[in-house]
């Protein structure tokens, strides 16, 4: 398909009609000098070019389309990526995450970053808590990092970062919350193993006080996310994986709004009354307990 825009042909003119329209406009692309650009550019088009064909729009509507991405424009910041949002929102950041990360059976699946992760978040040796407001239903993550054949990684780092119980991330109520709550660093042992308290997670909304927001509402859809923990683990000569730990009775579980949620990420959060794993573990019965593995494929060319 490279190169289906070639220079227009003595049997075609430059002059726009309905029919070829996408031809006509890649057919004017033929000097650009980055040939991935041209075929980027010639699939935008003859999608776009569809698209139109397709829905037809009054005048009217093509000007509020304008209007909706000048304001999504309008919305960014240093602080606020509307565009993203909206990526998220239509599933293009999970498409394309799955697209670049396709891995053997296994392996842990990635899922979507998200706005909030913060690198330099405070190194807690393995049991420690990152609960630093004491609020929520207590919870101990525990697991191994292994490659996928199930030999123990040690030394692989855990990022992990979540909402409060209230559903906000630290950064989100600086004034309210204290500085790296439910954030933290963790290393696997000589035998791949982790362990860390936290609380629960809650589910909580994507921004939606902007031009998604109001597309969101516009076509009946919540801007929800299913409640999760966030993890990224890294290991030298393995595949970095950024992932959440999904629970399973969230109500938004089956419709996340960023479409996050994969069937092998849905973790079981049990209810532990033993006393004596309680006090082995530093909590109070009861709490929820959760034992979760994660696989790391290798990276190519390098032995695991
Ligand atoms: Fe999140």
């Amino acid at each position: 398909m490279a190169h289906q825009n070639t220079p227009t042909s003595g049997s075609h003119s430059g002059y726009f009609d309905e029919h070829r329209s996408a031809d006509v406009v890649n057919d004017r692309m033929a000097g650009a000098g980055n040939e991935r650009l041209r075929d980027v550019m010639g699939a935008l088009v003859r999608h776009l070019h569809a698209f139109v064909k397709e829905v037809e729009p009054t005048h009217e509507e093509w000007l509020a389309g304008i209007d909706f991405l000048t304001r999504t424009g309008h919305m960014c910041s240093e602080w606020r990526q509307e565009f993203i949002l909206l990526s998220d929102v239509l599933g293009v950041t999970m498409l394309v995450d799955a697209i670049n990360h396709r891995r053997p059976s296994g392996a842990t699946p990635n899922t979507i970053l998200g706005p909030f992760y913060i690198p330099g978040a405070p190194e807690y040796p393995n049991g420690a808590t990152i609960n630093l407001d004491g609020k929520g239903e207590p919870a101990v993550i525990r697991g191994r990092v292994t490659d996928v054949d199930g030999n123990p990684v040690s030394g692989a780092v855990l990022e992990v970062w979540q909402t409060s119980n209230d559903g906000f991330y630290d950064v989100q109520q600086p004034d309210l919350q204290p500085p790296h709550n439910h954030r933290g660093i963790f290393r696997t042992d000589a035998n791949g193993h982790y362990w860390f308290r936290t609380v629960k997670p809650r589910f909580y909304p994507i921004p939606d006080d902007g031009p998604v927001g109001q597309l969101l509402g516009a076509i009946g859809r919540h801007p929800n996310r299913a409640a999760h923990l966030h993890v990224i683990v890294t290991a030298p000569g393995f595949e970095q994986v950024i992932t959440h730990i999904f629970t399973p009775d969230c109500p938004y579980l089956n419709e996340d709004t960023v479409f996050g949620v994969k069937q092998d990420l849905v973790a079981t959060f049990r209810s532990v009354e033993d006393q004596d794993l309680a006090a082995e573990l530093g909590m109070q019965a009861p709490f929820l307990l959760v034992d979760w593995d994660f696989s790391l494929a290798a990276l190519q060319g390098e032995a695991a």
